[in-house]
């Protein structure tokens, strides 16, 4: 089939080239081509400042690869396009994504476009913000099936989650790795927030830990980490435990367990729960705290959380500030570690 070809000179290829894709004219699933003189592009409409170059009809040849990007398919006004995003979240076969209001009148093209690109995903979801005291979010399906349980994999290991009932971020796989490899056999540590467990099941899976306590106030979330631990094969190492995490200090008292490491998984409130982790906590111990601020809120954010380890007479020290993840403009996603000491034992 013949379509519509802009000829141009190979020495003005680049910038017409630009000028084109940033306009989306130029002919998707078609290949460029060029002879000794000239560049064509195959092209669907000649804007008005281009009419100087000569417009020929041609065969150009098909790209034989399906399209990569949803972007590369999607009809919805090109003007539109440039809204589009470029990442979203996959977990399982799931994929949640966020879109601008601008975009939501045409939702569920989005939603058509991003499973015929994906072919291992079943659903597509419109992603609402996490809100509330468990950290879950509301949910649109916008394409496919109707279902919001998927069995998501990192590292060698399973999770099953629901993302309508239960917090979970795969973009933290990484951030789970590198606790897990930090862990020393035989420690003993409480995942405060676990959700699902997929901290608790890394660090059983890579470290060689005494035991390790699962903590979550979401009941749909301890019902999903108890599926975990038994499908991960970690239950002799794994104990969930469904609970608020500001009970942990008589739960711990009757058992006679004293943490070596605490995970506090819960941005925006970890904070508030920081005295109730120093209640349980060797000497010395680690805290991997976690929590999104402003950049400029992380030192105050910090004296904070020293002065009430100061009220239990414990000093922090080694605090390792990291960026995992951007949350927002100029507001991230942050881990911090920290090591917490009795008095005592530094005088
Ligand atoms: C941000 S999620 C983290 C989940 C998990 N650590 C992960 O990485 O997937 C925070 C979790 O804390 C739980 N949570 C909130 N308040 C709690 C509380 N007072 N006690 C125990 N768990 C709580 C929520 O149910 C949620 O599963």
């Amino acid at each position: 089939m013949e379509i519509k070809g802009l000829q141009v000179k190979l020495i003005e290829a680049e910038k017409i080239r630009k000028y084109l894709s940033e306009k989306n004219l130029v002919k998707k699933g078609f290949k460029i081509k060029k002879d000794n003189e000239f560049i064509y592009f195959p092209v669907e409409k000649i804007p008005q400042e281009l009419n100087s170059y000569k417009v020929i009809k041609s065969k150009f040849e098909k790209y034989k690869t399906e399209p990569k990007s949803y972007k590369e398919i999607i009809s919805i006004p090109g003007k539109l396009k440039d809204e589009l995003p470029t990442s979203y979240d996959i977990t399982g076969d799931i994929i949640l994504i966020k879109i601008k209001d601008s975009l939501l009148g045409y939702k569920e093209e989005i939603g058509k476009s991003l499973l015929k690109t994906n072919n291992d995903i079943k659903t597509v979801c419109l992603a609402k913000p996490i809100k509330g005291e468990l950290r879950t979010r509301d949910i649109e399906i916008i394409a496919g099936e109707k279902n919001t349980k998927t069995l998501h994999k990192e590292y060698g290991l399973k999770f099953e989650v629901d993302i309508n009932k239960t917090y979970f971020s795969p973009r933290l796989s990484t951030e789970r790795k590198r606790i897990a490899d930090l862990v020393r056999p035989g420690e003993i540590v409480i995942d405060m927030f676990a959700g699902v467990a997929p901290f608790s099941i890394m660090i059983a899976k890579y470290a060689q830990p005494k035991r390790i306590y699962a903590i979550d106030k979401n009941k749909d979330a301890v019902e999903y980490a108890r599926r975990n631990v038994i499908r991960n094969n970690v239950l002799d190492k794994v104990e969930v435990i469904h609970t608020d995490a500001k009970k942990i200090h008589n739960i711990f008292n009757q058992k006679m367990v004293k943490a070596n490491r605490i995970i506090m998984n819960l941005p925006f409130s970890a904070y508030l729960f920081f005295e109730y982790a120093l209640d349980i906590i060797a000497n010395p111990c680690i805290i991997h705290y976690y929590d999104i601020l402003k950049e400029e809120n992380i030192s105050g954010r910090i004296e904070e959380l020293k002065r009430k380890a100061e009220e239990a007479e414990i000093i922090l020290a080694n605090f390792n500030i990291k960026k995992i993840k951007t949350y927002a403009p100029r507001e991230f996603y942050m881990g911090i570690d920290i090591t917490a000491k009795n008095y005592a034992d530094v005088a």
